[in-house]
């Protein structure tokens, strides 16, 4: 079964037939949210709103353990995420919408493996290619069919967060290849990949990152994500047709 892992502006799904609401208890605690079960264009879909259905969870405290055991415990085998972020390369304007192809990891802090040698034994999975090629090649398909211009790659830096990042450390970012920033990419898709599900992310972009373009001298984040409806009913026509050619 396919899951959508929704973020900032994208707390439910509102072309998703609800069927069902489940609370899933799992080794590492309970999700953000009870899982949502329905149907989209008839096919059967799980959601799940990363921060919480009112959007309560910070990114530094979401549970991405006991998020990705619930949805392998209900026979989920594939995750499409869609997670907010910055822009850091001139492409990514705000209300563009990027998948990117490649991750780096700027978290602390977080429970980050189910192989920590307490639940699991240690293993060291593969992480070459952090995004499943099938499940992006999906969501491309689903952007042309539908004529959404989905920028199909760039390198998503996670940081931890809650705080935006300094001028300072975007150039950072940036020297070490970044193209995007946000929050919530890590350690969500090193999970999915522990527990052998597909996983790839859309990243609707929501503003300049700091010291870039209009976020020169600062952000204004919550006027920012505000503006993000228009952005995110295009994601949801991705989804719908993802859902369709699944
Ligand atoms: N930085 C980090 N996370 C974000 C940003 C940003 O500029 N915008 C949306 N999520």
């Amino acid at each position: 079964m396919l899951a959508i892992i929704g973020g900032t502006g994208l707390t439910q799904l509102d072309n998703l037939e609800i069927t069902r609401r489940l609370i899933v208890r799992t080794p590492y605690g309970e999700p953000s949210q009870p899982l949502v079960f329905g149907k989209i264009a008839g096919r059967d879909v799980v959601f799940l709103a990363r921060h919480g259905s009112g959007h309560t969870i910070a990114p530094h405290k979401v549970n991405y353990r006991a998020n990705i055991s619930a949805l392998h415990l209900q026979g989920v085998t594939e995750i499409a995420a869609v997670a907010t972020v910055g822009g850091i390369h001139a492409e990514l304007t705000p209300g563009s919408i990027a998948m990117p192809h490649q991750i780096i990891d700027y978290t602390h802090g977080r429970n980050a493996t189910f192989f920590d040698g307490v639940d699991l034994p240690v293993k060291h999975i593969d992480f070459t290619e952090p995004y499943c090629p099938k499940l992006r090649k999906k969501w491309q398909q689903a952007a042309i069919a539908i004529g959404e211009p989905l920028i199909d790659h760039g390198v998503y830096a996670t940081t931890q967060g809650p705080r935006l990042e300094t001028a300072a450390e975007i150039d950072r970012l940036e020297r070490d290849g970044a193209t995007m920033v946000g929050m919530t990419g890590m350690p969500e898709a090193a999970l999915a990949r522990e527990l052998g599900i597909s996983y790839a992310v859309i990243c609707p972009i929501a503003n300049h990152a700091a010291g870039r373009g209009s976020s020169l001298h600062s952000i204004q984040y919550e006027e920012v994500v505000d503006n993000l409806n228009l952005t995110m009913q295009r994601v949801r026509n991705l989804i719908v047709q993802l859902v369709k050619q699944a």
